[in-house]
């Protein structure tokens, strides 16, 4: 819809909605990645820039609680690889903590956010006026599913995510606190350097038009799925078929030639798994075709899409990691 419309509110609207849903999908990704750790994607991150976004959004938060905010942010700090939506993650885990506790005290409170760098590592510091954390519950407070608040604002999760995320960054999490004193929450990470990359910038240039695919073959339960792919592949001039089921999937299989087939893996009856191995024994050369969709982080998915090696996109996507998928199942035909 964004990119059919130019009226300033309404491409406003959307663009909320648009974060909205990046960011609860972040959130359940994030859940996810603490149930069983997925490694970080790392990129050159700017630390000081992810900060001042968290305390850009959490503007109207702060103002409301009666909480000033001094950012003291090293403008030499370098850039180091690191997962920025998970580092963001961590912060605002961090400062909602600090808001919380601030919140309990009733009077004005003060957060100081504060970077520097100490030979190759670099340091977030988060201090708040809040009351402390009492010495007994000190030694807990980093284990999942502790929490001192009721079930409507506490998960007890918040800092053993943010504890497990910035371990997978090769990073520390340390803390300062006593009673009556306020707390300093310390994010401690490596500066580690962008890997020169080996030259794969040509594959990016992938024109659609030349890796030839006209026909596609989607294949998901999903009405709506169907339906955005459609939109996004027919707007690149593919001639799109949809089914919302396996059994469907390979009567059009059977019948016709496509030159993609994008397939989701979990389907109520024939899932795509079989749907694939199917494909495999009756028409061999079309396996090699296959895109596969899932919204599934399950082991035994991970376990499929590693055994077959076969390009897949995780669910949900947006047009352009749709289009990059579609553009990496093509390299891997040609
Ligand atoms: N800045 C802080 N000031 C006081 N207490 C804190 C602070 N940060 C964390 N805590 C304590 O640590 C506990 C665990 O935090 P967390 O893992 O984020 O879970 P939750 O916020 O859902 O309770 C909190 O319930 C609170 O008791
Ligand atoms: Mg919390």
């Amino acid at each position: 819809m964004l990119g059919q419309t130019e009226d300033e509110k309404t491409v406003r609207d959307l663009e909320q909605i648009l974060s909205g849903g990046q960011r609860a999908a972040k959130i359940v990704k994030n859940l996810l990645s603490f149930a069983r750790e997925t490694s970080p994607e790392k990129q050159l991150s700017d630390i000081n820039e992810i900060l001042n976004n968290v305390l850009e959004i959490m503007e109207y938060d702060f103002r409301v609680s009666n909480i000033e905010v001094k950012a003291q942010l090293d403008p030499e700090l370098p850039q180091t690889m690191a997962d920025a939506n998970q580092m963001q993650q961590v912060f605002v885990n961090i400062i909602n903590n600090a808001q919380q506790a601030m919140k309990e005290k009733d009077k004005p409170g003060g957060l100081t956010v504060r970077t520097t760098r100490h030979a190759d590592r670099l340091r977030v510091e988060f201090t708040d006026t809040g009351p402390g954390i009492p010495l007994d519950q000190q030694k807990h407070i980093l284990e999942p599913f502790y929490t001192t608040k009721s079930e409507s604002k506490g998960t007890g999760l918040g800092l053993s995510i943010s504890y497990g995320i910035v371990k997978a960054h090769g990073g520390n999490i340390e803390f300062r606190s006593s009673e009556g004193e306020g707390s300093t929450f310390i994010v401690d990470l490596p500066i580690v350097e962008e890997p020169t990359a080996p030259s794969v910038e040509e594959t990016r240039e992938i024109d659609l038009a030349k890796l030839d695919i006209q026909k596609v073959l989607v294949i998901d339960d999903e009405e709506d799925i169907n339906e955005l792919i459609t939109e996004i592949l027919t707007g690149v001039g593919c001639e799109v078929v949809t089914v919302t089921n396996g059994e469907l999937a390979l009567k059009k299989i059977e019948a016709e030639v496509y030159d993609l087939i994008v397939c989701d893996l979990r389907m109520p009856g024939m899932d795509g798994t079989e749907v694939y191995n199917q494909v495999e024994q009756t028409k061999p050369e079309l396996a090699g075709r296959f895109l596969f969709l899932t919204g599934d982080i399950s082991d035994e998915t991970r376990e499929f899409l590693e055994r077959m090696a076969k390009p897949h996109l995780m669910k949900p996507f947006t047009r352009d990691t749709f289009m990059e998928a579609v553009e990496r199942a093509c390299t891997k035909m040609s």
